[in-house]
């Protein structure tokens, strides 16, 4: 055999040899975060029960949650999505239970129904915190805290814009017809958003609704209600569309767009909506929709800031709002939009 020969052969068992380390140090290999089992048995466990992915909102505030309780901040979060059903975030929560989670963190489906699932984890001394939508219980320290939005004033902020641009019209003592997209019933961001729809109704007697239906906060099911709604009542008996989230909103939009009718600030129909994701607000800047209340999903580092407390022993405050603010086209730039992270 040649010298050079010979050098291949021994090439070309180095890389079989360095490729067989490779591999089975990927395979036999830890995660990226290869903490040691005693590093892993000091993190805090976090269980966080979500009731679904139904809308980009609800993706913002997994992400934030995510990000703020890490393995490198001492936390080890678990997460689960309840697939839009009650029933499989109270198994999550027992699941939770039973993996003898630190804290539990929950943004409950709807607000009623948790009393039981409550008491187990109390009897289990886990703390329990509530984020995003509350629960009504008949106790409440079933739960340590509440973090979230006031549902309400969301509600009553859209209104008031919609009254502030009404009383600028010429025939600012129209009839006004309205299509009501609502959310998932009984949840928080419904009942305080719809609410204040219907004291609006109570003041207003020349306000009406003329189509109402569930969007579920979903985009395919506003599309298919505002569908519907321009064939049962007619595009010219729509004022206004209370879309109770952006994905109703983008879904409501789609059906207007595919039946030709005109909306927006300027004429035609005018869009209400809630959540004020970036897409929205560059609709909303370009005066396709008329009014957009935040819902404000960058909740993680409310409840991290809790948990730290929690931690130290300190006390908590039972309830805190997060930061929110509304907007129509006249306070939105493109500036503003960009350095937004939702
Ligand atoms: O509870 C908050 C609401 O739930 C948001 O408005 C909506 O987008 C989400 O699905």
């Amino acid at each position: 055999m040649k010298v050079h020969s010979k050098k291949l052969v021994l090439a070309s068992i180095l890389l079989l040899v360095l490729t067989f380390f490779i591999v089975s140090c990927g395979l036999t290999g830890k995660k990226s975060s290869s903490l040691d089992e005693d590093e892993e048995q000091d993190l805090i466990v976090v269980g966080f029960s979500q009731p679904g992915a139904e809308s980009s909102w609800r993706v913002a505030l997994t992400d934030s949650v995510m990000e703020s309780f890490t393995e490198e901040r001492g936390y080890k979060l678990i997460y689960k999505d309840g697939k839009s059903k009650q029933d499989n975030q109270i198994k999550d929560i027992r699941t939770f239970i039973q993996q003898d989670v630190d804290y539990i963190v929950l943004s409950p489906i709807v607000e009623t129904g948790w009393d039981t699932v409550l008491s187990e984890a109390k009897a289990a001394g886990i703390p329990v915190i509530i984020c995003d939508r509350n629960v009504v219980v008949e106790n409440e320290s079933l739960y340590t805290a509440f973090v979230g939005s006031d549902f309400k004033a969301e509600g009553d902020a859209a209104i008031a814009e919609l009254e502030s641009m009404l009383s600028l019209e010429e025939d600012a003592s129209k009839e006004l017809n309205i299509v009501h997209i609502q959310g998932t019933i009984g949840s928080s961001a419904q009942l305080g958003r719809s609410g204040a729809l219907e004291r609006a109704l109570e003041k207003h007697p020349d306000w009406k609704v003329t189509y109402e239906a569930c969007g579920e906060f979903t985009k395919a099911k506003g599309r298919e209600i505002m569908t519907t709604a321009l064939e049962e009542v007619g595009p010219e008996n729509i004022d206004v569309i209370y879309c109770e989230n952006d994905e109703e909103a983008y879904g409501a939009i789609a059906a207007m767009n595919e039946a030709g009718v005109s909306y927006g600030s300027d004429s035609g129909i005018k869009v209400i909506s809630f959540d004020a994701m970036n897409t929205a607000l560059v609709m909303c800047m370009e005066g396709q929709i008329s009014v957009e209340v935040e819902c404000n999903p960058l909740q993680g580092p409310y409840i991290y800031k809790l948990i730290s407390r929690l931690e130290k022993g300190e006390a908590v405050p039972k309830i805190t709002y997060v930061k929110e603010q509304h907007f129509t086209k006249d306070n939105l730039t493109a500036q503003f939009i960009e350095k937004r992270k939702f």
